[in-house]
């Protein structure tokens, strides 16, 4: 590692709830991202995790008659580990807030927060929701109805709340008002998308009040370091992962290496936190803040927003089971704007799926390898001069993944497929116009042909071998068979060694390396179900 590692960050999802395409949307997002900027050759931190403490879950391992360690240990294994692998996800770490490393670490900066004279002793009364772990103020809390009746509820997600009163340390949150205003303008990219950054500015702009950070009436939690009457505000803990993972308090060397984070990926629901409260508490630790927090929007299914206490929380192994998980990666990347709420639907995957990938692409692949085996032996013929048409391939082939490279830049995935899409059909367009299955019934007699031939289809493997590699970020097996079936690697070396600033320099593979048939790379699926 080294001071310019690129440091990405997942939000550490609620143990309790079973992994869902929302989290699994945010997490392929952010592996896609540090892919990437790995194919960059740039160094990448990727971490994701859980979050493990507070009431819900004390409450949760009760009703099931075990431990809270106990519950969250199993949950860990069998839920939130294998959705890892489900998404084929390449993060670095996995931190859990029951780590060791991460007890050591919040203890550690809450101590800093203390002798900065950040915290105060005080008494909180008011709502609370353990549905959610957050204190609701007097204004969201309303009267339920239907099922709520009788009870109050949060109108900022519908929760029960609870009626609380507690003594509780304090974080002086209402003297960041200023500073972070400032902030917000010299860092205009601090907080992405515009939509969330304006939301950010007038929710600060309108006051922030101290905030109440710690809980004493039960104690699933980090014990407040001066004070064992008291457990962390979960939420102020969980937010303490970012560095606690990075070694904060406990390896310096290696937090000096990653510390500021370079983009926090969260869903819009929790910016606040991540763009308000975090980085006044890292300025009152004296902590640089990360350079982004990047906001995505909800997905919606059927036109409401997904969650699991809906019967529209899908699990992300019912579709990979299906699709796939390059499928999925390259779904959610492309379907939806990053930043903004989109619908998906098993139609829309489907229908993707057979045009953009089993059609446009897979087929590309398999054709171009098939015609290099009938018509060369599977051995990959030298090109001739390039004509105008070559090289408008070529020129369409360097904007397209100059074009990718800025889209990621700017946290924009699906522009990012879109532009590297222009190469697919670019090869495809190339391939009807030029008929190679024409020009070889010429090539047994015509030397012209046979050379106008080796000229097409070497162009269009050249072409493949670019898309392999910019879109093994986004479909990394799929693009290990291309790599593979086009015979690059014993003079090019491993894919993961590709750079995206070389990949469009024309002509890299030898000539004479084998072209074998890759295994159908989106096998039609005959047999969808709609969900
Ligand atoms: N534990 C907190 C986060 C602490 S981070 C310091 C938490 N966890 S969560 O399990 O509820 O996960 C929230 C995240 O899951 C959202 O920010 C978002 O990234 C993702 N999503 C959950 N539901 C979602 C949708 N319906 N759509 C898109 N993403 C969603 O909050």
């Amino acid at each position: 590692m080294s001071a310019e590692t690129f440091y990405v960050t997942t939000p550490i999802f609620y143990v309790n709830d079973a992994p869902h395409i929302g989290h699994g949307y945010t997490t392929v997002m952010g592996d896609i991202l540090t892919r990437w900027h790995r194919q960059r050759g740039e160094r990448v931190w990727y971490l994701t995790g859980t979050d493990e403490h507070g009431q819900k879950v004390l409450r949760k391992a009760e009703l099931n008659g075990v431990s809270p360690q106990q519950w969250v240990d199993q949950l860990v294994d069998d839920e939130w580990r294998p959705m890892l692998e489900t998404l084929d996800i390449a993060n670095d770490d996995y931190i859990r807030t029951t780590d060791q490393r991460h007890i050591d670490g919040s203890k550690a900066f809450w101590q800093a927060l203390y002798e900065r004279d950040a915290v105060y002793k005080g008494s909180f009364e008011g709502h609370y929701s353990v549905g959610s772990e957050e204190f609701v103020g007097e204004d969201d809390v309303v009267d339920g109805e239907g099922d709520d009746e009788g009870f109050k509820v949060s109108t900022l997600d519908g929760s029960r709340v609870e009626y609380m009163s507690e003594e509780n340390y304090f974080f002086r949150l209402g003297d960041y008002q200023q500073k972070l205003l400032d902030f917000y303008e010299a860092n205009p990219t601090f907080i992405q998308p515009e939509s969330a950054r304006n939301e950010v500015i007038s929710f600060v702009s309108r006051g922030l009040r101290d905030l109440s950070i710690s809980r004493s009436t039960f104690d699933w939690g980090i014990g407040v370091p001066w004070d064992d009457e008291h457990v962390m505000y979960v939420w102020i803990e969980a937010l303490l992962n970012y560095v606690t993972a990075a070694g904060y308090g406990v390896d310096d060397e290696r937090f000096a290496e990653l510390w500021p984070a370079n983009i926090h990926i969260v869903g819009k629901d929790i910016a606040r936190f991540h763009a308000v409260i975090w980085p006044a508490m890292l300025m009152a630790a004296g902590q640089p803040v990360p350079h982004q927090v990047f906001a995505h929007g909800w997905l919606l299914v059927g036109g409401q927003k997904m969650s699991k206490s809906k019967a529209n929380g899908i699990r992300p192994d019912e579709i990979v089971d299906t699709f796939g998980s390059d499928a999925y990666r390259y779904y959610f990347a492309r379907a939806l704007t990053f930043g903004s709420d989109g619908s998906i639907s098993w139609e829309d995957i489907s229908a993707r799926y057979h045009a953009e990938l089993a059609n446009g692409f897979g087929n590309l692949a398999s054709r171009v390898a098939a015609m290099i085996g009938k018509y060369f032996d599977g051995s990959l013929p030298a090109a001739g001069d390039l004509g105008d048409a070559e090289l408008a391939v070529v020129d369409t082939v360097a904007e397209a993944v100059r074009g990718a490279d800025e889209a990621i830049e700017a946290v924009a995935p699906q522009d990012a497929l879109a532009s590297i899409w222009r190469i697919v059909d670019e090869l495809n367009g190339y391939i009807t116009d030029q008929a190679p299955w024409k020009v070889a019934k010429d090539a047994a007699t015509d030397e012209e042909a046979a050379a106008r031939l080796a000229t097409i289809l070497n162009t269009t493997a050249e072409g493949l071998r670019v898309l392999a590699v910019v879109l093994n970020p986004v479909m990394p097996k799929a693009s290990a068979v291309l790599w593979d079936s086009l015979g690059a690697e014993p003079t090019l070396g491993a894919l993961a060694d590709q750079r995206i600033d070389a990949v469009a320099t024309w002509g890299r593979l030898a000539p004479g390396s084998t072209i074998t048939k890759p295994a159908s790379l989106f096998p039609r699926i005959e047999t969808v179900e709609t969900a």
